[in-house]
């Protein structure tokens, strides 16, 4: 069974056997390559275009088996989209289109042919690269589990050639996106597994393979958790037969060691029954992915590390499982967490933001980081405000905001800022603690639960909070992933940290 769809980078030429891939623009139709090549047969391409209303929308594709005059099994048109909004996601999105076209066909190569969209008055960004970085990414499969699949329904793609003007350049500019690559198929392969098995002992031990690529991976037992005195942790694991764990990942690549690093917190409940304020069971069906959060941050370390990005990087995580039981924390018991502050415990099914306190708390004392960006599965009602389209995204510094945007945009894992104020904050004062982990009503859910993240960060410390709950898993196929684990947050987060953080060259 194929593991990891193979990449090549060669000059443009008619291959023989395979498939051969033909990008075509919307709008303006076949690029100058492809024009000669229907010329020379009898107008193969323009002909089967009409003949299907093939126009070239992004992901529409088009298969032209045996075709008479060429020496390949199949010619396969995919739709690019339209020329003003050809930038990366669109050009990521043909190779993926082409191995959700090609995957099950049996086809074991194809050939794209790459056009030098520059000469159309595309902007110049690497086609060649992200053509093949779609294909990487959309080429996943989670196939642990399945023992009796058919030859015919496994992946049958082996190898994609990348045509293009510069095969040298592309190859380069590839190895630097091939990391990022596999960290999102870590990240995806970390939510897939099923939470008997991805415990937060199994999750920890999961993360030591980090260490092969130089990172400095830390893991905490229960008892030095309890030292520590990361009690809000130690809360929520106490109803459950499995001890939580912390990760702490270091990759130090800057120059100076003494340079603050940039921190990732990820939450990691490997499953989250809600706890006494127990989920009905249709709501529990999904909270094995309540680890989301960290997932992204283990494979994000991956990615950072293997692509020796210059900087120094600390990812942290908090694992553990939510569950009812005679040993669970009641709706009511107080807590005091790391920061010393007190906190009412009013929902235990609120039990992310408890986590996240103190590992919060815990990196901004110990590595004093430059940046602080904590991802997690943490609402439901950031899926009711924004769908399965965006992330919300909460900081407290807007040149934070634009750059995380901004990054998204590019890679096209996008992220939407929701806001954060004083008077929301107020709904969080208890009683009798310092804080109750859930407001009195259900309204601005989301905002309510960043507010009780807002109150473990530190003043002056850059922090933003992503809310992945909506982007974490997807029901139905997308341009880059199969339906399942997305991944989302890895190439968002390496954009980000490689577009601000890491020093100039030159
Ligand atoms: N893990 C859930 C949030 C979640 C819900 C993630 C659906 C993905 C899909 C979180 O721990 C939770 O249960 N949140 C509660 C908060 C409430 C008790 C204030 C929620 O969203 O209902
Ligand atoms: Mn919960
Ligand atoms: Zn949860």
């Amino acid at each position: 069974m194929r593991d990891t769809l193979e990449i090549e980078f060669g000059p443009i030429a008619l291959p023989e056997g395979g498939s051969l891939v033909i990008p075509v623009l919307a709008e303006r139709g076949l690029g100058a390559e492809a024009r000669r090549l229907d010329a020379a047969t009898d107008g193969l391409l323009t002909r089967a275009m009409r003949a299907s209303r093939f126009t070239g929308k992004r992901e529409e594709t088009l298969a032209i088996p045996v075709p008479a005059g060429l020496a390949v099994d199949r010619v396969l048109l995919v739709g690019a989209g339209k020329p003003e909004r050809l930038e990366e996601p669109a050009l990521a999105a043909v190779g993926g289109s082409l191995v959700a076209a090609l995957d099950r066909s049996g086809e074991e190569q194809a050939a794209v042919l790459v056009e030098p969209f520059a000469a159309e008055g595309v902007p110049p960004i690497e086609p060649a690269t992200q053509v093949a970085l779609g294909a990487r990414l959309r080429a996943y499969r989670f196939g642990r589990y399945k023992t009796r699949d058919k030859p015919e329904q496994l992946p049958s793609l082996a190898r994609v050639t990348v045509m293009c003007a510069e095969p040298d350049v592309a190859r380069r500019h590839f190895e630097r996106l091939a990391p990022v690559a596999e960290g999102v198929h870590l990240a995806r392969d970390l939510v897939t597994e099923p939470p008997n098995v991805l415990t937060p002992v199994g999750f920890a031990e999961r993360c030591t393979a980090l260490a092969a690529h130089g990172v400095a991976v830390e893991i905490f037992d229960a008892e030095r958790i309890a030292d520590i005195g990361m009690r809000t942790i130690l809360a929520v694991a106490q109803g459950s037969a499995a001890p939580p764990r912390v990760v702490a990942m270091r990759h130090w690549g800057a120059a100076n060691p003494e340079d603050a690093p940039v921190a990732f917190v990820g939450k990691g409940i490997t499953f989250d029954s809600g706890g006494l304020s127990i989920k009905t069971a249709g709501s529990m069906e999904d909270m094995k992915w309540d680890m989301g959060g960290a997932a992204v941050v283990v494979g994000l370390m991956h990615a950072l590390a293997k692509r020796r990005a210059p900087l120094n990087v600390v990812g942290l995580v908090g694992l553990a499982e939510n569950m009812p039981s005679g040993t669970a924390q009641r709706p009511g018991d107080v807590v005091t967490s790391l920061s010393g502050q007190t906190i009412e415990v009013l929902n235990t099914d609120a039990e992310g933001r408890l986590v996240l306190a103190d590992l919060l708390w815990y990196v901004q004392e110990v590595y004093k980081p430059r940046r602080l960006i904590n991802l997690a599965t943490l609402t439901g009602a950031v899926i009711v405000a924004l769908g399965h389209e965006h992330a919300g995204l909460f900081t407290n510094d807007d040149d934070l905001a634009s750059r995380l945007g901004a990054a998204g945009r590019a890679v096209g894992e996008q992220v939407w800022r929701l806001p954060l104020a004083e008077a929301y904050d107020k709904e969080l004062n208890s009683e009798i603690a310092d804080v109750k982990n859930i407001s009195g009503s259900r309204d601005g859910g989301s905002i309510i639960a960043a507010q009780f993240l807002q109150r473990f960060v530190q003043a002056g410390v850059p922090w933003a909070h992503l809310d992945i709950a909506g982007v974490t898993w997807a029901k139905k196929d997308s341009a880059l992933a199969p339906k399942g684990g997305t991944g989302f947050g890895v190439r968002l987060l390496d954009r980000y940290v490689a577009d601000h953080l890491e020093p100039r060259e030159g």
